[in-house]
């Protein structure tokens, strides 16, 4: 599943332009490459504005894409496919008349049939998917994280490097030049939507799995930062509902590492991508 067939073509399009970048981060690895999208976008000397996916979904705000040029789209892999949130974000647009649309998306290591998936939905949906680009954090980081080290510098440096390709991204993007990674085969495809329905399962069947430990001290910081409302407090319990997206922000950002997956995540360490309180604030901006 990690080799894919690039198609890049020069097509034309109209660069007037005023961009929207969309994102969804878990860990906050996306919110990186989202933010170096739109520093790079406004050096080309464009306007580009960063906006939040969950609270686009939480408002039912499709329509204020309406007004972007040229739509970026960015996400994690979750299961070789796009986090159930993003499913929902993505079936939910409206009806397009050709609205441009840029792809990014972030994994471990593998995207499987994820941007041939995203592709074929936006396309039913009237969109004009122009180009395609995924960039790799590396599983080994992630796992180094769990096992208690730490990893800040080195995914500095990962975001230092990656910055290169968003660059180059970029500059294709605004020439003009389509770019589309598809899957290796239609097997890849089926295969990949095939490990994707069970990763919905699992979002549905999550809350099963959470545990709350005695450690919790009832600061809400996990209600308050699920991109899916699915986390409640009451007076006695934190309660998990079925709208879970398993993005693992409430796991990694509890200050107190008082909830866990079941036995998956005891005494393991957390992961979260450099500056993440920055991002916290942003998520937590009331609009
Ligand atoms: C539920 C889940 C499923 C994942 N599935 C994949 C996968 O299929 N392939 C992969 O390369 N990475 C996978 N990852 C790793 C994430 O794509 C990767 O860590 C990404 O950088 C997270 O981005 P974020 O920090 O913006 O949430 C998965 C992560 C989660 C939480
Ligand atoms: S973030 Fe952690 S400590 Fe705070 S309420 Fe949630 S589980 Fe408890
Ligand atoms: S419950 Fe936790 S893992 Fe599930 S969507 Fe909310 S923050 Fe993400």
């Amino acid at each position: 599943m990690g080799y894919h067939r690039f198609e890049v073509s020069q097509r034309t399009y109209e660069v007037t332009l005023r961009v929207g970048v969309v994102y969804f981060t878990g860990t906050g690895n996306t919110w990186h490459i989202a933010q170096r999208y739109v520093q790079a976008i406004l050096e080309h000397g464009k306007q580009a504005e960063l906006l939040r996916l969950e609270e686009i979904v939480r408002k039912d705000d499709y329509a204020s894409l309406e007004k972007y040029d040229l739509l970026g789209i960015g996400y994690p892999i979750h299961a070789w496919n796009a986090p159930r949130l993003v499913a929902e974000f993505l079936k939910r647009l409206p009806r397009s008349k050709g609205q441009p649309v840029f792809l990014f998306i972030i994994a471990g290591s593998m995207v499987g049939g994820a941007f041939d998936w995203a592709r074929e939905l936006l396309t039913i949906r009237g969109y004009a998917v122009l180009h395609e680009a995924r960039y790799y954090t590396g599983s080994d980081l992630f796992l180094a994280a769990c096992a208690g080290r730490a990893v800040d510098v080195e995914l500095s440096q990962r975001f230092a490097w990656l910055d290169m390709d968003i660059q180059e991204a970029v500059a294709e993007l605004l020439a003009g030049i389509e770019r589309h990674v598809y899957s290796q085969s239609v097997l890849d495809f089926a295969l990949s939507h095939l490990v994707w329905r069970f990763y919905l399962l699992g979002c549905r069947q999550a809350r099963r799995y959470f545990r709350v430990a005695d450690a919790c001290d009832r600061c809400g910081l996990c209600a308050q930062l699920c991109p899916t409302g699915n986390i409640r407090l009451t007076d006695a319990q934190v309660i998990f509902g079925q709208a879970c997206t398993l993005c693992l922000r409430c796991l990694n950002v509890c200050p107190r590492r008082a909830i866990q997956l079941a036995w998956l995540t005891r005494g393991k360490g957390r992961y979260l991508a450099p500056g993440y309180e920055k991002i916290v604030r942003e998520l937590t901006i009331p609009t």
